[in-house]
């Protein structure tokens, strides 16, 4: 709080007073966001391990589609993204998992009410313009800390999301046979594939 004690004011000359005001508000400006975003230091660290899954999964996904094409990579996905869910639970104290509100796997990624609103004013400010990569969500919610961030469609994507007439044979096949229910096709690129949902209790 040292930058908030301003000098007195006897000791102010008045040519100098607009100078030190402008720089009083500039010193001032980082307490202010601070203050508005009292959580700041709780967002950071879920965005951090919201972060910390898609790059891997993505690494993962690239080597087996290399090994054995999309189709041999979607049970991969299927029972990776899970366990690398649970292992960066154990390791952080974070919940975390993956929503959309166009499921593939319904049982695991349907949103709750919180989420759905999420990502409901995500496709609101991705119409208006914001690129999908920016949007993030973060707060307290009960005696929780909750966080989401959105998951942009890039293009490796789309060889498992994009329009089902698009999908290789062997995709929609394996799809349709471990995913009767599939809402999770029809994405282009930069579109907003679903969400990084973080929990924890406070
Ligand atoms: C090899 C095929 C494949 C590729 C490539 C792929 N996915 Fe998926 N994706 C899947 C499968 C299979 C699931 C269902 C996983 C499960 O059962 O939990 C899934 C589920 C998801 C979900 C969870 C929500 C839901 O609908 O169940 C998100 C979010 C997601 N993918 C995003 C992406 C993004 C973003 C990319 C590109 C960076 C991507 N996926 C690339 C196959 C793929």
């Amino acid at each position: 709080m040292k930058l908030l004690t301003a000098p007195s004011r006897s000791r102010l000359q008045p040519r100098m007073t607009q100078r030190a005001l402008a720089l009083g508000f500039a010193a001032l400006l980082p307490l202010v966001a601070q203050a508005q975003n009292p959580d700041e230091a709780l967002q950071d660290e879920a965005r951090k391990v919201a972060m910390s899954l898609p790059p891997k999964l993505l690494a993962a996904l690239q080597a087996e589609i290399k090994q054995s094409g999309p189709e041999g990579a979607i049970p991969v996905c299927r029972d990776l993204a899970p366990k690398m869910a649970a292992e960066a639970m154990e390791k952080t104290g974070w919940k975390i998992r993956r929503v959309s509100l166009k499921t593939r796997n319904e049982q695991r990624a349907t949103p709750d009410a919180w989420e759905r609103a999420a990502l409901e004013e995500f496709e609101r400010r991705a119409a208006a313009g914001t690129p999908a990569g920016e949007l993030e969500k973060g707060e307290r919610v009960g005696n929780e800390y909750r966080y989401v961030k959105a998951l942009p469609t890039q293009k490796l994507c789309l060889q498992c999301h994009g329009p089902v007439e698009s999908l290789s044979p062997a995709v929609r096949e394996t799809l349709a046979k471990y995913y009767p229910n599939d809402h999770g096709t029809g994405f282009s690129e930069g579109q907003i594939r679903g969400a990084v949902s973080v929990r924890k209790p406070l």
